[in-house]
């Protein structure tokens, strides 16, 4: 093996914080390298310096022995370097062929050689597997295929050198083999891979050498097999994590909701719902298991009276909800964890402080005159008892939600929803993108919110996280309820094909 990439040093300052701290790496040609980290260790930072998007504050980067500058993302597709951003780029009104070749630096002024393109793109496809519709428009697939697309349009520009960060968070576990044996394809032909995945068991599985980010600095690299999850969740934290074991509960006979016949563009296979039927007791978590877009999105919307159902009803609590009305939802003690925490759950340039309070600034614990005159005070020493509670990561609770990473967002949220006193607690995706020890405590909140008698409806992608979590678990598949199983020894490879619609 051969060394493909060296950093020395690296420092990466944002004001007076250092999210990246003198840290050395390197990336040997062929090789999957991982990153680990906690939220907000500076994983995606570091790779925003390598695809050009910032510039260290300090250190050399050198490629094949020669140190470079890397000034601009189209700087680093010159160097053979290409990035699978934890958010994607893609343009959704484009096609995928024209996602592909945009910013295309062979083609020249308009002309495109259109024909010459497409047997190329085709040609590469064909030689990873991938199958991809080249016509399609990026809304009409899927979030796998957006996902395949985006690393084709990295290959096609010569990517000798690919980043992964966090592919694998909205994946099927399907589609995470899928993306796995292309990786050792790329592989095997000589290509390096930066990976990024808080999930120990894909780590373990797919990685060569592994390096461990703790606070902005590199705290080891280890060879495959060197240490087990539990070690590297060990480093990677700075204290030991126990194991964690959830007891299944029986609910108490209460109902805080129940969907009668209830159906939502029922002819729409992916964003409807045909004719649900479901019951949530006070005291348990019901897990709806399945892949994403199979509705969903849509069951949460109606829990939360975000949209009104077409057909059937839905009572809360025991009487029947007649105003689909999010605010009277709320009201009404329904709290809400969305699976969109930047578009739905935050306002991302307000304070954390004023996020924490976002939805009761009308009480009289916050304000004189139902939200005429707020109580800063009483906010501020509010926020400041939330984030010791939920042990959201700041540095002052006045800073703008934005600033911070992924998982103490999540927090934030989470906090605000779970000490409105719900009765119904509806979850998407809690902890999609959370580090371990932030996941560990989510769940740990979810568990505590049943044991004090909410009902909690989770969503989650996470097969594993809905067999851990669930009291009760029902498929959806196309729109529809295909199967209820109890959450003890729950039959797995049922479940499965229940979620396939099989
Ligand atoms: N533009 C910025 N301005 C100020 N602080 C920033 C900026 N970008 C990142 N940070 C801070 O730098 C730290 C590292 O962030 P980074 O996004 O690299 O974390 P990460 O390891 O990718 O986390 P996650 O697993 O949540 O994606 C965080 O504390 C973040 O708040
Ligand atoms: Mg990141």
């Amino acid at each position: 093996m051969s060394e493909l990439l060296r950093i020395e040093h690296i420092s990466k300052r944002f004001g007076d914080f250092y999210a990246n701290r003198d840290i050395g790496l390197t990336i040997e040609s062929g090789e999957i390298h991982t990153l680990l980290g906690e939220n907000g260790a500076g994983k995606s930072t570091l790779m925003n310096i390598l695809i050009g998007l910032y510039q260290p504050t300090e250190g050399k980067i050198f490629l094949r022995g020669k140190e470079v500058r890397i000034e601009s993302p189209s700087q680093a597709v010159n160097l053979g370097i290409g990035m699978v951003h934890q958010h994607f780029m893609l343009v959704d009104a484009m096609t995928v062929f024209e996602n592909i070749i945009l910013g295309d630096r062979r083609a020249k002024g308009l002309f495109v050689d259109r024909d010459a393109r497409r047997k190329e793109i085709e040609d590469l496809a064909g030689r990873y597997g991938f199958n991809v519709q080249l016509d399609r428009l990026i809304t009409e697939i899927s979030v796998g295929e957006q996902q395949r697309v985006e690393i084709l349009k990295a290959l096609y520009r010569g990517a000798e050198l690919l980043i992964l960060d966090e592919p694998t968070a909205a994946l099927t576990d399907i589609e995470v083999e899928g993306l796995f044996e292309v990786m050792e394809k790329l592989k095997a032909e000589g290509k390096s891979i930066i990976f990024i995945s808080h999930k120990m068991r894909e780590v373990l599985h797919i990685s060569d050498r592994i390096t461990i980010l703790r606070a902005g600095e590199n705290v080891g690299t280890v060879e495959r097999g060197e240490l087990d999850g539990q070690g590297l969740a060990n480093l990677m934290i700075g204290r030991e994590l126990s194991e964690s074991h959830y007891e299944k509960h029986e609910p108490d006979g209460r109902t805080v909701a129940v969907m009668d016949h209830i159906s939502y563009h029922k002819d729409s296979k992916h964003n409807g719902l045909n004719d649900v039927t479901m019951k949530i007791h006070a005291g348990e978590i019901v897990g709806i298991a399945g892949v994403d877009g199979n509705g969903q999105t849509q069951l949460a919307q109606i829990l939360t009276g975000v949209i009104a159902p077409e057909e059937g009803s839905l009572s809360l609590k025991d009487s029947r909800v007649s105003a689909f009305d999010p605010l009277e939802f709320i009201r009404s003690g329904t709290a809400h964890v969305p699976e969109d925490r930047n578009l739905q759950g935050l306002v991302s340039d307000m304070s954390i402080a004023d996020n924490l309070v976002l939805k009761r600034t009308e009480t009289e614990q916050f304000s004189r005159g139902h939200g005429l005159l707020l109580k800063r005070k009483a906010i501020s020493s509010y926020a400041a008892d939330m984030a010791e509670k939920y042990d959201i990561r700041c540095r002052s609770i006045e800073q703008d939600v934005r600033s911070l990473s992924g998982g103490n967002q999540q927090k934030v949220i989470l906090a605000r929803e779970m000490e409105s006193g719900p009765d119904l607690l509806v979850v998407a995706h809690p902890t999609r993108g959370l580090d371990i020890g932030a996941t560990r405590f989510v769940r740990d909140q979810m568990v505590a919110a049943r044991d004090r008698g909410v009902g909690v409806l989770l969503i989650s992608a996470d097969f594993d996280e809905i067999l851990e979590m669930s009291d009760r678990i029902l498929v959806l598949f196309e729109g529809q309820i295909m199967g209820e199983y109890s959450g003890k020894n729950p039959p797995i490879d049922e479940i499965s094909m229940a979620m396939t619609g099989k």
